[in-house]
């Protein structure tokens, strides 16, 4: 079973993947949290913050609310994989050793920590999952690049090309796609903020929110997952739509043979 969450931000939100809070979200959508195998994050994971060494286990943290979360990360019972968000440390992602699992690259924190690649497309638990992420920070004004804000949160023209390469060749099918931003209509139901017509303009200042638009009216899927918005909108509201913004919340996605179990 697969379980699906919002930004984590290093210490700050680690509590999403609290076994209390996973326990009350599980409970709500009759889903037993022993089953959990998987937890995504939906970006800003923020682990490691600081620059540290990196050998082929991966990262050796320093700094001490680094290694203390790494550690209390190794403690859970599933595995947990971070879509890449804009506040992460790419220096230092661009330094994780990468390995195959679910049909695609994946880059190793720990032996069950890890991030995905964006522009990735993996199979997990038989569900296909299209991986995005990035944004772009609107406070970078007040960071300091390489300490605080890496341009690396933005794909590069080569990376965008690649991904919708690799999305033609798969079908423009998923069953699920995995974003940190939104896309634009998305991103409207997430904060009331966005509701009329010219302050939606504002999200096409995000290349990020753009690229999303563009893959959104590429692709066919059920469900379009993301964070960076710090809304659980999609949580309370599942049922009703495709679009899935989700902060504190997890949503649970059942295996197929799990699905075929009576309540
Ligand atoms: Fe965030």
């Amino acid at each position: 079973m697969i379980y699906i969450t919002g930004d984590t931000h290093n210490l700050e939100d680690m509590s999403n993947l609290s076994t209390s809070n996973m326990k009350f979200c599980c409970r709500q959508q009759a889903a037993d949290y022993k089953s959990i195998e998987n937890v995504i994050v939906l970006g800003d994971f923020g682990l490691p913050w600081y620059n540290c060494p990196v050998d082929e286990g991966g990262i050796l943290p320093k700094n001490g609310s680094d290694a203390y979360l790494l550690k209390w990360y190794s403690q859970k019972p599933f595995q947990i994989f971070a879509v890449q968000g804009n506040h992460e440390n790419y220096d230092m992602i661009e330094k994780l050793p990468q390995e195959q699992m679910f049909g695609g690259t994946v880059l190793r924190l720990s032996y069950n920590v890890f991030y995905l690649k964006r522009g990735e497309i993996y199979n997990i638990e038989d569900k296909s999952f299209l991986v995005l992420g990035g944004a772009a920070s609107t406070d970078k004004i007040f960071r300091t690049p390489h300490e605080s804000w890496w341009e690396q949160e933005e794909w590069t023209k080569e990376e965008q090309a690649a991904c919708l390469a690799k999305i033609e060749e798969h079908g423009n099918k998923f069953d699920y796609v995995l974003s940190h931003t939104g896309t634009t209509k998305g991103i409207a139901l997430a904060d009331p903020y966005y509701s009329d017509a010219a302050r939606l303009a504002e999200l096409q200042l995000d290349s990020t929110v753009c690229f999303n638009d563009k893959i959104d009216s590429l692709i066919t899927y059920k469900k379009w997952f993301f964070g960076h918005w710090h809304s659980d909108w999609g949580y309370e509201n599942y049922a009703e739509t495709k679009y899935v913004p989700l902060y504190h919340e997890g949503i649970v996605i059942k295996s197929n043979s799990q699905e075929a179990l009576p309540e």
